[in-house]
């Protein structure tokens, strides 16, 4: 961290957290917290809590969680530095000048350091592009019809045709291998030592919704292969959670997205005026994708390519949007490839006529799934029909799987209610039972393996922070060392430190964390969903019960690592056990 601990906790203490995030999400107040839809996954009723008590968000669905510096991480991919700025402003709080400079800082914030880094290699190919040196870059983009707005708007550059330029600039600014590595603009092979991973193409930079560049795609200037080479993923590269021309298409006034393929894709059909494209980068279509699209437009129009595969993906494309609450249509592109060529033969009028003729996504499904069944033999016509019950089953709300049973049935000549009937024996067939969606990594995957004893120690730890009275009557009995090492040990710590200095403050404990996961894990301690017990005497017998597992669980941990030779060990396990067998006596009231 290069800011003091206590300039970030008056960054947070200004910044309400219930105030921030109704920027953003629409929340309404229910008993202490307000609730809304979580702007992290996909869903229809609201489980995104935010305490102003706490001064923290938990969404009871996906996991994410955190307090006012996570959720600008997590919305506007901030790194934890460039939040505490933000929100300095916002609050009108004056941050010192950066404390540490150079590596110091880089140490402390690899976010931070590689969009650094990417922002300088991106100026590089910008300026390469333009030089001499650059000039066939620059023919080749021409010949490709790019107008120079449009070289601008995207940042193309050039890498140029030495394998290691780009390396000696960045070593010159004083940035070491290990940092260039992890931006994935070096590789290294023992024969060659160092060079750079982009020479010799025309170059995309990869922006972020808030346009800061992220990765590239290098482009060769003929028929080699690749066509295109691609940043690997990197600490802020997450191919399934970015769009390419998003941080252009977001400001578009249209009510939709135009998803496309490529790259070039992309950039003709902003040139031609349509400024709502953006592109998954020829990666299929994922849910993150989805519910990144859905901050923004309930509507896509798919123009992937016309050849199979573009078919095939826009197919699949189809449930994940649909699951996200995102209505597509299909744009079809025959007879060019793609919307760039098709753009460049017919024009932008042309295109703006498909967009109006534009295929309903699930009825344009139907119909390539026609093509696979004889629909001149009643077997063929009832195999059919039953598949595509199987797919209106998939509807979850009812008017809108009506409407489309309507449709199917009337495009195939069947009647409304048999229709209805086999999709209502398809969904029960299925079960109708989807498993729940995790649009990221998080601790719930690794809840269900999560044993008894830490399972207590999340119990116990959202305990002490919803009812302050505990503390005083457990903590002769638990002790930080209860908690498992790691985040759970740490935590305890830190409240317990609070709890000394008199004054719980949970959103506090987060700023000890810089990383999005560990604040989606300690969020998550401070939300487990305890047991609703309607009577004080209830309650009292289940934290009790909860404060002898920590204990026991704690012992047994030590009892495992005990040495046969460690007499002192032995002793602090005797009085640990004796101190059970106290706790089963022991009174806690509560609230
Ligand atoms: P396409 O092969 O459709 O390329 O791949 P394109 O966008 O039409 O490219 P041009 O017009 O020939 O220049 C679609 C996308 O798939 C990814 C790229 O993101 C590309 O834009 N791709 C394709 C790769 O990453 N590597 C490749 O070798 C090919
Ligand atoms: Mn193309």
């Amino acid at each position: 961290m290069y800011y003091s601990d206590d300039i970030i906790e008056e960054v947070r203490m200004k910044n309400d957290i219930v105030d921030v995030i109704s920027g953003y999400v629409r929340l309404q107040k229910k008993g202490n917290s307000y609730f809304g839809l979580c702007p992290f996954h996909n869903e229809k009723s609201p489980s995104f809590s935010v305490s102003r008590q706490k001064q923290m968000y938990y969404c009871f669905g996906c996991g994410a969680g955190g307090n006012v510096f996570t959720f600008l991480m997590e919305y506007e991919n901030f790194s934890f530095q460039e939040a505490v700025k933000a929100l300095a402003d916002r609050a009108g709080v004056a941050l010192p000048e950066e404390e540490y400079t150079g590596e110091a800082r880089r140490r402390a914030d690899l976010k931070a350091a590689l969009l650094e880094v990417n922002k300088l290699a991106a100026k590089y190919y910008y300026t390469q592009l333009r030089q001499p040196q650059g000039s066939a870059g620059l023919k080749y983009l021409r010949d490709r019809q790019l107008s120079d707005d449009m070289l601008r708007a995207f940042g193309l550059g050039y890498s140029n045709k030495y394998s290691d330029d780009l390396y000696q600039y960045l070593k010159g600014k004083g940035y070491k291998d290990d940092i260039l590595a992890k931006a994935g603009l070096i590789s290294y092979d023992e024969r060659q030592g160092v060079y750079d991973k982009f020479w010799n193409r025309v170059m995309f930079p990869i922006m972020d919704v808030n346009s800061r560049v992220i990765g590239f795609g290098g482009r060769v200037m003929g028929d080699a292969k690749p066509k295109y080479l691609n940043s690997p993923e990197t600490a802020i590269f997450d191919k399934s959670r970015n769009l390419y021309g998003l941080n252009r298409a977001r400001r578009s006034k249209k009510p939709y997205f135009l998803l496309c393929e490529g790259y070039m894709d992309v950039i003709s059909l902003h040139q031609a005026g349509f400024d709502n494209a953006v592109a998954s980068l020829g990666t299929a279509l994922t849910e993150g994708h989805a519910s990144l699209i859905g901050r923004y437009v309930h509507e896509v129009y798919l123009t992937y390519d016309s050849d199979d595969a573009g078919t095939r993906a826009a197919l699949r494309a189809l449930p994940i949007l649909r699951d996200t609450g995102i209505t597509a249509k299909i744009i079809r592109m025959e007879p060019y490839k793609d919307p760039d060529e098709f753009i460049k033969n017919l024009g932008a009028d042309a295109f703006e006529d498909r967009i109006a003729k534009a295929r309903n996504g699930f009825l344009y499904s139907l119909e390539v799934l026609r093509k696979d069944y004889d629909m001149d033999s009643p077997e063929g016509k009832t195999d059919f029909m039953k598949e595509a019950a199987r797919r209106l089953a998939q509807f979850s709300e009812e008017i809108e799987r009506n409407n489309y049973i309507e449709a199917v049935a009337k495009e195939y000549r069947a009647g409304y209610e048999e229709l209805k009937k086999l999709v209502v024996n398809m969904a029960v067939q299925a079960g109708m039972a989807r498993p729940a969606k995790r649009p990221k990594s998080g601790q719930n995957s690794s809840r269900g393996r999560e044993d008894g004893g830490r399972m207590s120690q999340r119990i116990l730890l959202t305990w002490l922070i919803e009812d302050e009275g505990i503390f005083n009557q457990i903590s002769k009995y638990i002790t930080p060392e209860d908690f498992s090492e790691g985040i759970f040990r740490t935590v305890a710590r830190l409240l317990y430190e609070q709890y000394e200095r008199g004054g719980v403050n949970p959103a506090q404990i987060m700023n000890h964390f810089t990383d999005e996961e560990e604040h989606r894990e300690v969020a998550s301690l401070f939300h487990t969903k305890i047991r609703e017990l309607s009577t004080a005497q209830e309650r009292e017998k289940a934290l009790k019960e909860t404060v002898i597992r920590v204990k026991n669980y704690s012992i047994e941990q030590a009892g495992k690592d005990w040495d046969v030779a460690d007499i002192e060990g032995m002793q602090k396990l005797m009085k640990a056990k004796s101190d059970l067998q106290n706790l089963h006596k022991l009174h806690i009231s509560v609230n």
